[in-house]
């Protein structure tokens, strides 16, 4: 099985976590692009999706798909029981690196709201540590040097993704160095830096469950405590 068709698998098998009748929550990136082409063909009787980018709205309504305001579905108190997203990296306790995509800010917005995080991978994504994958933060691009100053303090090696604006009008710059051994701690540091929108730790808020797809088939796993 090839990567795409094991993300494909995962996608399908994210279908059994969805509530019937309810608001589902869709995040963003290739994975999640599969997830919402076996969302419009399954059948499954929804009452619309809350999107975490431009690209998820667009795929989605492509596909027929009604996306919902998430300012007026929180203002509703309507529930969010479920919200599928991929990662970049997962760790055995569930925090996750997201960003690849640079929908970090509107994915953790969609977190922050929801019953259940599902979270899709394929088998490579899974890491004993975080921070092997370059940690992408959202900047206000004012504030570009000064962040990439405090990361270059922390031992990070600071790079701006070129010829990227997020979907909020802002830069992405990415941390590469990091081994993340207190995800919760570096994901509050580094929101505390002015300029910095968000960063793509899942930490405070991590997945409750994640669905892992091998060659021998998609493993469902749950926060491994010491
Ligand atoms: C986008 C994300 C994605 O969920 C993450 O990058 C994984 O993407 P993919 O499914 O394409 O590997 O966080 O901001």
């Amino acid at each position: 099985m090839d990567q795409n068709e094991l993300k494909r698998a995962v996608a399908r098998a994210a279908l059994a976590q969805l509530v019937d009748d309810a608001i589902v929550g869709v995040g963003s990136g290739s994975t999640v692009d599969l997830f919402i082409d076996e969302l419009a063909a399954s059948g499954r009787r929804f009452a619309g999706a809350v999107s975490c980018s431009e690209n998820s709205t667009r795929r989605m309504r492509g596909h027929g798909i009604k996306v919902l305001d998430f300012n007026e579905v929180v203002r509703s108190g309507e529930p969010i029981p479920v919200h599928v997203d991929g990662a970049d990296e997962i760790d055995p306790g569930m925090c996750m690196i997201k960003g690849g995509g640079g929908a970090l800010t509107r994915e953790k917005i969609v977190a922050a709201a929801v019953g259940r995080f599902v979270c899709i991978v394929d088998r490579s994504k899974c890491v004993e540590v975080l921070g092997n994958f370059a940690l992408p933060i959202e900047v206000i691009p004012m504030a570009l040097e000064l962040v990439c100053r405090e990361l270059r303090a922390i031992g990070a090696t600071p790079r701006l993704r070129a010829d990227f604006i997020t979907d909020n009008g802002n830069l992405i710059v990415t941390a590469a160095g990091l081994a993340i051994s207190d995800p919760v701690a570096l994901e509050s540091e580094i929101n505390q830096w002015p300029g910095v929108v968000c960063n793509g730790l899942f930490a405070r808020r991590p997945a409750d469950l994640a669905l892992v797809a091998a060659p021998e088939g998609v493993q469902a796993l749950t926060a491994r405590h010491a």
